[in-house]
């Protein structure tokens, strides 16, 4: 449990906020690259850590993140010309460029030179592996882009999708790092799901529901170690890589892509659940990508035009209580991603960690939630880069794999825990 001014830290990530300061020290997803295709096409609304900003492709292709208000009299620029190498508010003609300079304002004397006081707050919008990445930081602290391997692979072997989830994103990333959940809330889905099915250790999963937990820190993160009963005393290690301050990468099962996730703050109580699912060493198939693009695995199908799910909290996630009696669905909502969405949200927005009643299977977020603690303090207090900014945290891979019992995993999966290409991944 946490008191309620802990959580309030950890929840809080507008600006000058603690965990505010420490998100904007990294890299942060903002778009999908194809939500900006066209020069010239239309801008789109972009809520980050709780700033109102709006993203735009100029004439010539330059990428735009600034401020999503006019800074003459407060109208949103998301209703402007985005014409000419620049956008031009439709109220009185301002116009700026993609650093956010006001190059023209047509409503004054013609040789007043008052555009180049006017600048609109912007930052980098750079793309990276089909992601559009943003840095909403001090200039001088920008690090370098980011390196996340599915990121950097080649992009036929990754497939990324977003959507809306509305609660804090803090209570979205702990189901991420919460092993112990696999083996109720997605026990119908392992052996069905077209991304998830005929693995190995899918069996493991299903045949101990009790995992003993092992969290070890790691440069970045934490290396969330999940131990299961294999076959001759032999242990089934499912190890997440959690990698300051919201990213996660889940165990592989067999052959099927990996997968992870970012949670970014819009606003306190809501996030953008980013998933990712790549493979290192191969393609994904044309049958892979058509599942994810219908919803299957970890992505969500969502309302045409929008990110939001089609199974929201207003038609209660279209709850099956059929499934659910007869075991198709152990929570009655359907696929890995809303049955995750559906609980985190049911906490209601921010969910009061004083009234929790945690066990050992939450270690992995009880230590998760110190090390941001003491990352945020360490910023505010000394600034102290927080881990996960070097680049060389971004080079990970979460593993599954068998064990003899004598051999801690840190050891028997040391290499396996690096990503580096083309060599395949360890999988069961
Ligand atoms: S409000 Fe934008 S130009 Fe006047
Ligand atoms: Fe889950």
């Amino acid at each position: 449990m946490l008191r309620q001014e802990q959580n309030d830290l950890l929840t809080q990530t507008g600006p000058g906020t603690p965990l505010g300061r420490l998100f904007r020290r990294y890299w942060i997803p903002a778009l999908l690259a194809e939500e900006l295709a066209d020069n010239d096409g239309p801008p789109v609304r972009v809520k980050l850590l709780s700033e109102r900003l709006l993203a735009f492709r100029d004439s010539v292709g330059r990428l735009a993140l600034v401020d999503e208000f006019c800074a003459h009299r407060g109208v949103s620029l998301w209703f402007g010309r985005n014409e000419e190498c620049g956008l031009r508010c439709p109220y009185h003609g301002w116009k700026y460029d993609v650093t956010g300079q006001c190059i023209d304002m047509p409503s004054e004397p013609e040789h007043s030179g008052f555009a180049k006081k006017v600048k609109l707050q912007s930052y980098p919008l750079v793309e990276r592996g089909g992601v559009l990445w943003t840095y909403m930081g001090e200039l001088d602290k920008q690090p370098p882009l980011p390196e996340w391997e599915f990121a950097t692979v080649p992009r036929a072997q990754s497939f990324m999708s977003k959507r809306l989830q509305e609660c804090n994103w803090l209570q979205a990333m702990e189901g991420g790092i919460d092993s112990s959940h696999v083996s109720f809330l997605h026990r119908g889905d392992l052996n069905s799901d077209p991304l998830f099915k005929g693995a190995r250790g899918n069996q493991y999963n299903l045949g101990d529901s009790r995992p003993v937990f092992e969290v070890v820190e790691s440069p970045g993160g934490l290396y969330i170690g999940a131990r299961r009963n294999a076959e001759n005393g032999n242990y089934y290690w499912r190890i997440t890589q959690w990698v300051m301050p919201s990213f996660t990468m889940i165990a592989p099962r067999g052959d099927h892509s990996v997968h992870g996730h970012f949670w970014i703050p819009i606003d306190d109580e809501n996030c953008w659940t980013w998933s990712f699912d790549y493979h290192p060493t191969r393609a994904l198939t044309d049958a892979e990508v058509a599942a994810m693009r219908a919803g299957k695995g970890i992505h969500a199908s969502v309302i045409p035009g929008t990110f939001r799910p089609v199974a929201n909290k207003d038609n209660d996630y279209l709850m099956d209580r059929a499934a659910q009696r007869a075991g198709r669905t152990y929570s009655g909502v359907e696929g890995f991603a809303m049955q995750d969405q559906s609980l985190q949200e049911s906490m209601g927005p921010i969910v009061d960690r004083a009234k929790e009643t945690l066990v050992a299977t939450d270690s992995g977020i009880i230590m998760a939630r110190q090390r941001l603690l003491r990352a945020a303090k360490a910023l505010v207090e000394s600034d102290v880069t927080p881990p996960g900014v070097d680049t060389e945290h971004h080079r990970v891979r979460s593993v599954a794999i068998v064990l003899p019992p004598d051999q801690p995993y840190k050891d028997g999966a040391r290499e396996a825990m690096i990503a580096r290409p083309g060599v395949a991944p360890a999988t069961v």
